[in-house]
C-alpha cells in the first residue's frame, strides 16, 4: 500500500521546491515535508474506506500543498505572529505557480485548513477532511518528541539504578 501511495505522490514531491520543505521546521519537532506527506497519507487511508466519495488526485494534491508556503517563520524577516493567518494564502499562491491551476476543492483545502484559527470555515467536504487530518497529523508531530523524551527519561532512570547496583 505504501508503494502505491508513493507512486501517487512522487510527481509532486520530487521537485526541488518540494524537497526544500525538508529544511523548514514544523510543529517544533518535524518539518513541513514530513508533515504534509503524513496529512496526505491520512487522507489516502480515508479515501480507501470511502473511494466513491472523493477524487483521489484532488485529495492528494490539496493535502500535499496545504502547507506549501516555503519559508521558515522561525527566521527573522518572515511572517511570525501572523504565520497562522498568512501561510494558507502563501501556500495557495506558490501551489498555483508551481503546480498549475487548482480546482475548487484543492483551493478550499489549502485556504481553509487552519479553521477555526482562521475565521472562514471550509466550504466542501474536502476542506472539512483536511481540517480533521491536519489536526490529527499535528498531534502525531508533537507526540514524536514526547515519546522521545519519555524514552530518554526512562533510560536515565535505568542508568541511575544500574549505577547504584554496581556501587
Ligand atoms: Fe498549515
Ligand atoms: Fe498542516
Amino acid at each position: 500500500m505504501k508503494t502505491e501511495f508513493y507512486n501517487l505522490i512522487k510527481d509532486i514531491i520530487s521537485t526541488d521546491e518540494y524537497q526544500s520543505m525538508k529544511e523548514i521546521k514544523h510543529h517544533r519537532y518535524t518539518n513541513t515535508y514530513m508533515h504534509s506527506i503524513r496529512v496526505a497519507y491520512l487522507c489516502y487511508l480515508h479515501y480507501l474506506k470511502h473511494p466513491d466519495k472523493y477524487d483521489l488526485n484532488t485529495l492528494l494534491r490539496g493535502a500535499l500543498l496545504h502547507d506549501y508556503y516555503l519559508y521558515d517563520w522561525h527566521h527573522k524577516g518572515n511572517p511570525h505572529v501572523r504565520h497562522c493567518f498568512v501561510h494558507p494564502k502563501r501556500s495557495f499562491k506558490n501551489a498555483t505557480r508551481d503546480y498549475g491551476e487548482l480546482n475548487k476543492y484543492e483551493r478550499d483545502m489549502i485556504l481553509h485548513h487552519m479553521w477555526p484559527v482562521t475565521p472562514i470555515p471550509p466550504h466542501t467536504k474536502y476542506g472539512w477532511l483536511i481540517v480533521k487530518m491536519d489536526k490529527k497529523a499535528a498531534m502525531h508531530d508533537y507526540a514524536i518528541k514526547m515519546r522521545y523524551k519519555k524514552r530518554k527519561r526512562k533510560m536515565r532512570k535505568l542508568e541511575k539504578q544500574n549505577k547504584k547496583v554496581i556501587e
